[in-house]
């Protein structure tokens, strides 16, 4: 009686067991089937699909990114579109650009206009919230670019006390010279080149972005004057550069990641960015 019992037991305990993986795994399968789930299992599938990875940057960053005119022909070219290229070799599907302002990447990512950005884009904890990042693929310092003529006057962020300082709109440099120069006259614009023009004509006494950048646009121009000791404080990891994907990219980002490892043992990285250099308008 009392064994009787005791297998009574164990035979519920069993079957309930088993029903409870039955159904969970019925659940899982459902997910699976689901459009959300198929998502999330593999945005890589989802790319390969429809052919074509779309690309969002905003090509006004060289030598990261920019317009060059080839064989009569608008094209955008950078080591970050070398970069994105190899990711799209990579998936065996084409590649699509969509130039836009920079302030609009993270959204575009966000309303599934595109599958990527890269961008020169820092991966700072407040675009986390919002998008995934691959690992970083390249660092950079920070530099000020300034008129020639007022090299004896600016030296470094501190001389800029009071000074109208401009900066790409949405970038990390609209925050540095906003947060780390005193009493500082912000003005933010689309694109470094534009607040060149606007020193050039006495608007901005200074223009910050990253160094590689004024260094491209010091070598263009002869009336410029880079600061590479600027004194800013910036976080290391928003030194970096990484690729952003929309949240739930899952394997995506994996691919990404592997693409730049390889690219980076391989030394291609440094000779997309010598390439690039070599391109100058
Ligand atoms: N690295 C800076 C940031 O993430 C600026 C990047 C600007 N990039 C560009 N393609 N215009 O905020």
């Amino acid at each position: 009686m009392k064994k009787g019992l005791f297998k009574k037991i164990i035979g519920t305990v069993l079957a309930s067991t088993f029903l409870f993986t039955l159904v969970s795994c019925g659940g899982e399968a459902n997910k699976g089937a689901s459009a959300d789930g198929e998502k999330a299992k593999s945005k890589v599938q989802e790319i390969k699909d429809k052919g074509v990875l779309t690309l969002g940057t905003s090509a006004n960053y060289p030598p990261y990114e920019f317009h060059k005119n080839i064989d009569g022909k608008d094209t955008i070219i950078g080591f970050d579109i070398e970069i994105a290229k190899e990711i799209a070799k990579e998936l065996g599907v084409k590649l699509e650009i969509t130039d836009m302002k920079f302030e609009s990447l993270v959204a575009s990512l966000q309303t599934g206009t595109v599958d990527m950005v890269i961008a020169g884009m820092n991966p700072t904890e407040e675009r986390q919230k919002s998008v995934d990042f691959s690992n970083i693929y390249y660092t950079a310092e920070h530099g000020i670019i300034i008129l020639n003529k007022d090299k004896d006057k600016y030296t470094n962020k501190d001389s800029l006390k009071g000074k109208t300082v401009g900066a790409q709109k949405g970038t990390i440099q609209e925050g540095l010279a906003k947060e780390q120069i005193s009493d500082v006259k912000f003005k933010g614009l689309n694109t470094v080149s534009d607040l060149i023009m606007d020193m050039r004509v006495g608007n901005v006494d200074a223009v910050v972005c990253e160094l590689p950048v004024a260094e491209y646009n010091l070598k263009k121009n002869n009336d410029l004057h880079v600061i590479t000791d600027t004194g800013f404080k910036v976080d290391e990891a928003e030194k970096g550069s990484a690729i952003a994907m929309p949240k739930g990219s899952g394997d995506l980002v994996d691919l990404v990641n592997k693409v730049i490892k390889k690219l980076a043992d391989e030394g291609k990285i440094d000779k997309f960015i010598v390439e690039a250099n070599e391109l100058i308008n």
